[in-house]
């Protein structure tokens, strides 16, 4: 499956992660059509939001309608801000419970009264489809079956499909969170890539990132990374999600790489929107069905 425009001379393909996450929706509807015929319920997935922050709640609504789309249940909790921790965790306790959920999400970030990792650790791991608990994060680092984080699985989806196999390519990541930076550089080595993460301390980021078959951009900083900073040939991941103010006065989106320079030296790469940010919830939607499968046999994980 490709999603992405011809080359031309000097100018990058497009890596379309819009079609892509649509073309991975639509396969996950007829498994979950599937899934339900086989084992008699559907997937589920809780979703639990605390606080009232927008950016979270436009998520969160996306995360329940695309859930709902593709004909799997959704749970859906939203809490007050102040909402105790200990009500938090006698929550998770109950949906790690029921039979109905087979996916638990906890949108971040929680306010400042909460403890992240302990919400995100009372989740059980077989049911932590953001692949945030130490046991998946532990199983993907030594190259076991996990749930992975959502977007980062997402990038390697568009990268497989857009060059096949990545043994032996050099990746350069420019980031190190938890969410993307770290299981995007354990999800590469699992491809055998040859690795390197840099971060705010790295010194000649632009030398590292040169040498980059595989550059995936993951710091929220708008534009950061300069088209002289890429490769010739390179294929370049721009996980970055920047609003900015134009000289004009209005706003508008752009990733962590400078687009405009970038795609005369790139052979592919990702827009923003409409590259990685689609494959996010896809991703999400993807591994709730994976976790269903698993618990309905029995798994491990
Ligand atoms: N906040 C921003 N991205 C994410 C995500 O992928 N998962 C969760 N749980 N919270 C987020």
């Amino acid at each position: 499956m490709t999603h992405s425009s011809p080359t031309q001379p000097g100018k990058a393909r497009l890596i379309d992660g819009k079609a892509f996450a649509a073309q991975l929706r639509e396969d996950i509807s007829h498994r979950v059509a599937d899934f339900k015929n086989t084992h008699g319920i559907a997937p589920g997935l809780a979703v639990i939001l605390v606080g009232s922050d927008p950016a979270s709640q436009v998520y969160v609504r996306n995360k329940i309608r695309q859930t709902q789309e593709t004909g799997m249940q959704s749970f859906d909790y939203q809490l007050p801000a102040k909402t105790p921790e200990s009500e938090v965790l006698s929550l998770i306790d109950q949906l790690n419970q029921s039979p109905d959920v087979h996916g638990i999400l906890v949108q971040l970030p929680l306010p400042g009264h909460m403890d992240e990792h302990r919400i995100t650790e009372a989740i059980l791991p077989e049911k932590d489809v953001d692949g945030f608990h130490p046991v998946n994060t532990g199983r993907l680092s030594i190259g076991l079956p996990c749930l992975t984080s959502c977007t980062p699985l997402g990038c390697l989806m568009l990268l497989k499909a857009e060059l096949g196999d990545l043994s032996g390519k050099e990746a350069v990541i420019i980031g190190r969170s938890n969410m993307v930076g770290k299981p995007m550089a354990a999800l590469l080595l699992n491809e055998n890539c040859t690795v390197t993460v840099t971060h705010s301390h790295t010194q000649n980021l632009a030398e590292h990132c040169r040498r980059a078959d595989i550059l995936v951009a993951a710091v929220g900083r708008p534009e950061m990374v300069k088209g002289h900073w890429i490769k010739p040939g390179a294929t370049v991941i721009d996980v970055g999600i920047n609003r900015i103010e134009t000289a004009s006065g209005e706003s508008r989106l752009v990733g962590d790489v400078a687009f405009n320079d970038a795609k005369t030296v790139a052979a592919a790469m990702t827009p923003v929107p409409g590259g990685v940010g689609p494959m996010t919830i896809a991703c999400l939607l993807h591994n709730t069905l994976e976790a269903a499968h698993r618990q309905q046999s029995v798994s491990t994980i």
